[in-house]
């Protein structure tokens, strides 16, 4: 089957981000309307050849069940939502997730304008945001993000589901954090490099070693029991605006298991009470489960 572009894509210069809540007694014709999104994604390629567009559309844990009643993604559940005093990440749930990206913005916009047109009057735009790339492929904390993805065909095996009626689709974790900048601006650039186990000007990854366990890259490494690595893909782009500023962050894997045991790893704290120090500068303000079907399952409405 064939995989939504969006999904195991490049890096881009700009994006869209779009969540949606289906209105009452309209899911017939959003499915309907999805069936188009496959050619609608094929359309802007071929309109705008040099923009390298890719899209993705993903279906809320919630929404799923009433969109596809016939079968359901045999691990998709809700966000895992995290909660330690004030380091929280919160589940916010939308039925409908849509990942528009270009190196164009007009052709991301575009790609915007094509969408709603094709579920008006069937659903409500919850929460737009435009990402944009930062300097080299930076985070708005001024560390380059993404350094340790997948490459080549690993991206796909480690985002794809890898066969059966899901087959090419992908669980997808998306939030949107928000940066303590002024908190995060105070510390020396050597309490930031601490933070992520990385420098900041080079991207030189610390030794083991030298990473404290309270160090993001140490928190979000993980081995499962017979010790492989626990991988996602991160597709994640900086947000801003004149007031605030963060990252849209998000995981594609071909099980949500990964990122859910990353995520309480970086907000829970372990036996000695050490959590993931970069939790203190950053707010995540939304979050929400989705799963994003092939194109195949798209177009045939799930009747595949
Ligand atoms: C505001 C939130 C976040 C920021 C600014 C951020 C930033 C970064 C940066 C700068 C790196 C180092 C370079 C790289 O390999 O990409 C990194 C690594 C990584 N992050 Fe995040 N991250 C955030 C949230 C998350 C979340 C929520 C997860 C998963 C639950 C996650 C998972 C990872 C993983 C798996 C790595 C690679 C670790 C390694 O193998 O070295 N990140 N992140």
């Amino acid at each position: 089957m064939t995989a939504q572009a969006g999904i195991c894509a490049e890096p881009n210069l700009h994006a869209h981000y779009l969540m949606f809540e289906i209105r009452p007694h309209r899911f017939e014709a959003v499915r309907a309307a999805l069936a188009e999104i496959p050619a609608l994604w094929q359309g802007l390629r071929q309109d705008y050849p040099d923009a390298a567009f890719s899209g993705v559309v993903a279906v809320g844990n919630e929404a799923w069940d009433e969109l596809y009643p016939g079968a359901r993604p045999a691990e998709l559940m809700p966000f895992p939502a995290q909660q330690q005093g004030q380091r929280i990440a919160p589940e916010t749930p939308f039925d409908l997730f849509f990942q528009l990206r270009a190196d164009r913005l007009d052709v991301a916009y575009i790609a915007v304008q094509r969408v709603m047109a094709l579920l008006a009057g069937k659903v409500e735009l919850q929460e737009e945001r435009q990402g944009f790339r930062y300097l080299d492929g930076r985070d708005m904390t001024g560390f380059v993000d993404g350094t340790e993805n997948p490459q080549g065909d690993d991206r796909a095996e480690v985002a794809l589901v890898g066969e059966g009626r899901f087959a090419d689709g992908s669980y997808l974790h998306v939030q949107r954090y928000r940066h303590k900048m002024t908190r995060w601006q105070k510390l020396a650039v050597k309490a930031q490099e601490d933070i992520y186990g990385r420098t900041k000007s080079d991207n030189i990854e610390y030794e083991s070693a030298r990473k404290a366990p309270t160090a993001h890259t140490r928190r979000t490494s993980l081995k499962d029991a017979a010790g492989n690595g626990m991988e996602i893909l991160r597709q994640s782009m900086p947000w801003g605006t004149a007031a605030a500023q963060g990252l849209v962050f998000v995981s594609c894997c071909h099980t949500p298991l990964h990122f859910t045991r990353m995520l309480e790893n970086m907000y829970q704290p372990d036996d000695a009470g050490h959590f993931d120090h970069l939790t203190l500068f950053t707010q995540a303000e939304t979050g929400a489960a989705f799963f994003a079907p092939s194109e195949e399952w798209l177009a045939m409405q799930g009747d595949l």
